[in-house]
């Protein structure tokens, strides 16, 4: 068993809200989202193709296990904590917030 990291999901006012699950270090966190019924769940191919999981990591580390299509996230995008949440595992406890 891998290690289990909390993400909590920012509200879109800016405050921390209630949303928050559980992403085991091997999983995407958009996956465990889905999997926890937590959301707002926005997704679309969950294989990084389409751009709709794009989200602002606010804190927390993350391993990016593929690569994130740069029509989607530029590299400015990536600078300021763009990604696609199919695309990343958690390797902390994460805040994150809609893109
Ligand atoms: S769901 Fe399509 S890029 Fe993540």
């Amino acid at each position: 068993m891998g290690q289990k990291y909390k993400v909590s999901v920012q509200n879109t006012d800016g405050l921390k809200s209630d949303i928050s699950f559980n992403c085991d270090e091997d999983v995407s966190v958009l996956h465990a989202m889905i999997h926890a019924g937590q959301g707002p769940i926005w997704h679309g191919c969950c294989g990084g193709a389409c751009g709709v999981c794009k989200a602002r990591i606010i804190s927390g580390d993350f391993y990016a296990f593929k690569p994130m299509s740069a029509a989607h996230v530029s590299e400015t995008e990536k600078k300021e904590g763009m990604v696609l949440l199919c695309c990343v595992q958690p390797r902390s406890d994460m805040l994150i917030a809609q893109g």
